[in-house]
């Protein structure tokens, strides 16, 4: 058997009706981040399913911690990437 290549981080992007337009947005901002951090190999992102959250468009979540976040604006994004994904390394490629 093959062995599979298993991100460190996988970044769930809903791509709903009410979540889909913006978080093609926020996923092309991820996207960029990801490219600069050089963490491309260790970070996977993936668009989900409605969640049922609507209310709170657009939502995204990460694993493996399992935070969910709603009302994902563009300026919280940096935040959330070093939070969660990136933690020391992207203060060092500032
Ligand atoms: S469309 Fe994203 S939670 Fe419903």
């Amino acid at each position: 058997m093959k062995k599979l290549d298993i991100p460190k981080k996988v970044i769930l992007f809903c791509d709903g009706s009410k979540c889909g337009k913006d978080n093609k947005h926020n996923r092309k901002m991820f996207r960029g981040l990801i490219k600069q951090t050089e963490m491309k190999t260790e970070v996977m992102m993936v668009k989900i399913e409605c969640t049922d959250n609507c209310k709170c468009a657009p939502v995204i979540c990460f694993q493996p911690d399992n935070v969910w976040y709603g009302e994902v604006s563009e300026k919280k994004i940096p935040q959330l990437f070093e939070e969660h994904v990136a933690h020391a390394k992207l203060l060092n490629h500032e």
